[in-house]
């Protein structure tokens, strides 16, 4: 049998990040921090380790940081090229815009993920089915148990796509738990047909019109991990499913377990860590301090007795002593006072300053 030759791909990492704003104030989404390492590198090393060589970066927000991290990918295994949009052009304008990088012939299959998915995806398998069922565009679908805040995909007993609905509104709107994962083949002509040099929605123009104009739109639907980190909530589990080895990647630095400390952080002895929490270079815990399911960047600094959980502290801030965090997310270099209380979603932006004993959601006696 002929050895084919190995996929390229393409990697949207260009949006704005606005749903994890404050995180994605100083640093783009892919690069904010999982499990140790800038979320893209798990995204990169999976590509690798499925045999992929040839990655595209479409860059726009923040652009400039990505290139120094990553250099030319040779560290990874990897030949990264990178592509900046003067304006944004959206997902599918981003992915026409990079086009002139791609070696692929008219016929053969080009990967193109979403840079904010956490996911065991096997890569293999959505190009081997691509090419089986010798669809247009293949789509990676998964299932969520309330579909009611994402398009539905629904497809037919073969896997063909029949329909791009968006939102459901009403109960009877729900046909299908299947939505789109943010995973992609396809076929090099379908790139070169998108609009050049206007923004492009992939999934509002691109996909329902490839559809109407009766392309074939392939659907593989499974049930291994996948987490969309577009929100804080979701970016604290998963780098916490990656710590402790819910989420594969081949890139967390260390073993998996209930932390992950990077060398130079200084933990207290009798401070707590557990859940997936990941502790950034740098880091100083103070004694007593329970941390469950947390992130905390490098720099950051959290006081004595200190708890905090499912929660995000960003580079260099610091959580004074007795604060307690619960699904908060603090700013880089923000500075919260000893004893007060954070709770559901409350997002304290870089470089504020809560004095001590300032906010609390219940008495403090
Ligand atoms: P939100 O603003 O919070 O919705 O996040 P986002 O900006 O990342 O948007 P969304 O999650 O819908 O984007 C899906 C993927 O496409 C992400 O990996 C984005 O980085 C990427 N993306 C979105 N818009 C653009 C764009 O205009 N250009 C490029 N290059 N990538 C984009």
């Amino acid at each position: 049998m002929q050895e084919r030759a190995p996929a390229e791909a393409v990697l949207l990492v260009g949006g704005k990040g606005t749903r994890l704003r404050p995180v994605t104030v100083n640093t783009p989404k892919p690069m904010v921090p999982a499990a140790g390492v800038p979320f893209l590198t798990h995204q990169l090393a999976r590509l690798r380790a499925a045999g992929v060589e040839h990655v595209v970066m479409a860059t726009s927000y923040l652009a400039e940081v990505f290139e120094p991290h990553f250099g030319d990918g040779a560290a990874l295994g990897l030949h990264l090229e990178y592509v900046t949009e003067t304006e944004p052009l959206g997902t599918g304008g981003a992915i026409r815009n990079v086009a002139s990088r791609l070696s692929s012939g008219p016929d053969e299959p080009v990967l193109v993920f979403n840079g904010d998915i956490l996911t065991g995806l096997d890569v293999r398998a959505l190009l081997d089915g691509h090419t089986g069922s010798g669809a247009d565009v293949s789509l990676h679908l998964t299932r969520v148990t309330d579909p009611r805040a994402y398009g539905l995909v629904p497809t037919d007993d073969t896997g063909r796509v029949t329909a791009f609905l968006e939102k459901p509104q009403a109960p009877e709107e729900i046909v299908t738990d299947q939505i789109n994962a943010g995973a992609y083949v396809f076929r090099r002509s379908v790139i070169d047909a998108i609009p050049d040099g206007r923004p492009v929605s992939v999934e509002r123009e691109t996909f329902p019109e490839l559809l109407a104009a009766g392309a074939h739109l392939h659907g593989m639907v499974d049930s291994t991990y996948w987490l969309d980190l577009g929100t804080p909530q979701a970016f604290v589990r998963g780098s916490a499913d990656l710590v402790l080895g819910r989420a594969p990647s081949p890139a967390v630095p260390g073993r998996r377990g209930e932390c992950l400390i990077l060398d130079g952080a200084e933990v207290a002895r009798d401070a707590k860590l557990t859940g997936g929490t990941a502790v950034g270079t740098g880091v100083v815990i103070g004694p007593g301090a329970r941390i469950e399911g947390s992130t905390l960047l490098n720099g950051s600094v959290v006081g004595p007795g200190a708890r905090i959980r499912g929660s995000m502290v960003g580079a260099a801030a610091r959580v004074g002593a007795n604060s307690v965090l619960d699904s908060a997310v603090v700013g880089d270099s923000a500075v919260i006072g000893a004893d007060n209380e954070l709770r559901g979603g409350i997002r304290v932006w870089c470089g504020a300053r809560i004095g001590d004993g300032s906010l609390r959601f219940s008495s403090d006696q």
